[in-house]
């Protein structure tokens, strides 16, 4: 298993372009098997996810290719509408096969993707959608069987705000028969990027990026070529790093407006950022407030992203109180944290962290789920000594060559077999 050893105290400065986002790839992959024929995405990032997700495409019969960062999947009728425990247990979003599949060929079995590091994180909200649009649903050891000879367009409210849900149902609206209405849909950029994809293959979807977002059923989508959006979350990553080694870096091919949540808590935090069109920059600052933070869905700030702002946290000036609020076990990297030297008092949704400015001290960590991992970069970059981040497997499901990024603008990393 590599681990990752890291030498703190190096300032980062200089500039970073963003790879595609992870949470958008994944999902534009299994959107393919709506339509039969040749998808081609471009910007997708070369991750363990991505592959996963091929083998599982590969495994309903499609044949796929990556030649740089463009990967082609060229969509062929199943021979079973299989999904099977092996892929799915490896990578939770595989569940996303289980609309477009359904809308397709009036099959899906999928495998329950089971409980999962950071909660138990239900489905529930996936196969209701599917029910309100006509699909029968049963559970049989372990897998999700759902059938129906043409599913309908239906009203659905989502209970809860869910990425995955929205996505999932809206897939398969849009070869439904008549139009869906989904309310309280989550609005995350990834939804959108997504929802653009399906137009281009000749869906009608109106009101992504919204909490009701309508879809007129078609009779047919046909494959179509489309950029992967930027990763918003290693943009954020990529910015915090910057921050806590009290350099200056500018992360280019982002859209300012997907990291509002992230800008707003570092200026109040006391760091001066300046942005374009396509490009953030976190300058120099020694010395930040420590400020309070809840996660939440789209726009509010990001789950994904609380790890790693919990790690700014730790050497802030004063005391900050983290809330998480989207999932219920997500302070994994808290104890990993305490080992470097951080002084955090967990409970169950909420971590009180007092900053301890210069404190952190390098020791051997464990990565316990991906955005876990990040924290625990960060923080190697300025505890005193080489941290050692163990299980970095973890890293590579979902950011792209991290390392060679921060090394480029002047981390010291090593990884080690
Ligand atoms: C996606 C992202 C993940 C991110 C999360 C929240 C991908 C591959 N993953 O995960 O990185 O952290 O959004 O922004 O895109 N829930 C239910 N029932 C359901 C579905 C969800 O109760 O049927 C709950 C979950 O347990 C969780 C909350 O809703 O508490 C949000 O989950 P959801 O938005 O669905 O997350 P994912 O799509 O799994």
């Amino acid at each position: 298993m590599d681990r990752m050893v890291i030498e703190g105290g190096h300032q980062l400065n200089g500039h970073v372009d963003v790879g595609g986002a992870k949470n958008s790839a994944l999902k534009l992959l299994f959107a393919s098997l709506l339509a039969e024929g040749k998808h081609t995405f471009h910007n997708v990032p070369n991750l363990a996810d991505v592959g996963s997700a091929a083998v599982l495409l590969n495994s309903l019969g499609c044949e796929t290719h990556r030649s740089g960062t463009t990967f082609t999947v060229n969509v062929k009728k199943p021979q079973s509408f299989e999904a099977h425990y092996d892929l799915v247990r490896k990578m939770r979003a595989s569940i996303l096969c289980l609309g477009p599949l359904l809308a397709k060929y009036g099959e899906a079995v999928v495998s329950l993707p089971g409980g999962c590091a950071i909660g138990t994180r239900p489905i529930d909200l996936h196969l209701e959608g599917m029910k309100a649009l006509g699909a029968t649903i049963t559970l049989e050891e372990g897998y999700v069987k759902a059938r129906a000879k043409k599913l309908k367009g239906a009203n659905f409210l989502f209970e809860t705000s869910t990425v995955g849900g929205t996505e999932n149902v809206m897939m398969a609206a849009t070869l439904a028969e008549g139009i869906t209405v989904l309310e309280n849909a989550a609005k995350e950029p990834e939804i959108v990027d997504l929802a653009e994809y399906l137009n281009k293959m000749g869906a009608k979807i109106k009101g992504h990026g919204t909490s009701v977002i309508t879809i007129e059923g078609v009779e047919k989508l046909k494959p179509a070529e489309h950029t992967v959006m930027s990763d918003r979350i290693e943009a954020g990553t990529l910015l915090i790093a910057g921050a806590m080694t009290g350099g200056e870096v500018t992360v280019n091919r982002i859209h300012p407006a997907h990291i509002e949540a992230l800008i707003v808590k570092l200026k109040e935090a006391g760091f001066k950022i300046s942005q374009t069109d396509l490009s953030v920059t976190v300058h120099r600052q020694i010395g930040w407030r420590a400020v309070d933070i809840t996660t939440n869905p789209y726009p509010l700030f990001p789950t994904d992203i609380q790890a790693q702002f919990m790690a700014l946290m730790t050497i802030a000036e004063g005391t900050s109180v983290i809330t998480e609020t989207v999932f219920e076990n997500r302070f994994m990297h808290v104890q990993e944290l305490c080992r470097l030297g951080a002084d955090i008092t967990p409970k169950t949704r909420v971590a009180v962290v007092r900053g301890k400015p210069g404190g952190l001290i390098a020791a051997p960590v464990m990565a316990t789920d991906l955005r876990a991992s990040a924290s625990l970069v960060l923080a190697g970059l300025v505890a005193k000594g080489a941290t050692v981040v163990n299980r970095i497997y973890h890293l590579d499901r979902g950011y792209e060559n991290l390392e060679g990024k921060l090394t480029q603008l002047g981390a010291k990393i090593k990884r080690i077999e």
